[in-house]
């Protein structure tokens, strides 16, 4: 049973979930000009990042103060890979409102010592709370690159991808799996859970299975999203179709 802390709204289709999360976000950069968000790549956010940008053009909604640290990024890969996720939050987001792009911080997937690389971003993330930490969910169950298995403990860490989440992310590769990258940098877990509030978005069959053991499973390293059931405040946004497994 979720527990009263988090909440979960259900909604018809895409278009609606991202629509709910925008008026989620704007509602913290509204209120806090210098807001701290964290951030996320993948399909799910899209549609969120597209209503942001359109109010930002529309509205005047500005991001000049708003801070933000992205959770992940595949190791190798730097903002010269249009498979990257610097690229990605450039190219979907940051380019098209007005952010000041020292404020913007993602994991260097291309940095010399990636322990020393894990080591700053913690310490960048003990700084720097976020206001809300937006995520996606895998279909396993993962949040961030933070597969089954790993510890609730975890700060930033380099982790070999699961077979599952290359296949699922195969579709952004030309080339297929092959050229997805076998190693990621993450936010661990301890610093997901850090964030003052978090917003989980997810659509769509193939995730019913995860929302489901998300919200209705045993909090188990198992399914990493279940540790959400613990955190003080959180949003779920989800189209019928994620939520079809829920029986409660
Ligand atoms: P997706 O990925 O938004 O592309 O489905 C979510 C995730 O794997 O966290």
């Amino acid at each position: 049973m979720a527990e009263a802390n988090i909440t979960v709204i259900i909604k018809r289709n895409y278009e609606e979930v991202s629509a709910e999360a925008f008026r989620y976000m704007k509602e913290i950069v509204e209120n806090k000009k210098d807001a701290i968000l964290g951030l996320a790549t993948g399909s799910t956010p899209i549609g969120l990042y597209k209503k942001m940008i359109e109010d930002h053009k529309n509205n005047g909604t500005s991001y000049k103060d708003i801070k933000t640290v992205n959770l992940d990024e595949y190791v190798g890969l730097g903002a010269e890979s249009d498979q990257s996720y610097v690229y990605f939050m450039h190219d979907n987001l940051f380019d098209h409102i007005d952010i000041n792009e020292s404020n913007v911080n993602l994991p260097n997937g291309k940095a010399e010592d990636m322990d020393k690389e894990c080591e700053r971003y913690t310490a960048l993330l003990n700084d720097m709370r976020q206001d809300v930490q937006l995520l996606g969910i895998g279909a396993n169950g993962h949040i961030g690159f933070n597969e089954p298995g790993t510890p609730f403990d975890s700060t930033t860490n380099i982790v070999k991808l699961k077979e599952k989440t290359r296949m699922d992310n195969a579709r952004f590769f030309d080339g297929g799996i092959d050229e997805v990258p076998t190693h990621a940098i993450t936010m661990g877990i301890k610093n997901v859970m850090n964030a003052k509030s978090i917003l989980l978005i997810a659509n769509g069959e193939n995730k019913a299975d995860a929302i489901k053991a998300m919200l209705e499973g045993e909090v188990s390293e198992e399914c990493p999203a279940s540790i959400l059931q613990t955190h003080p405040n959180v949003v779920v946004i989800i189209d019928d179709a994620a939520a079809s497994k829920l029986t409660k």
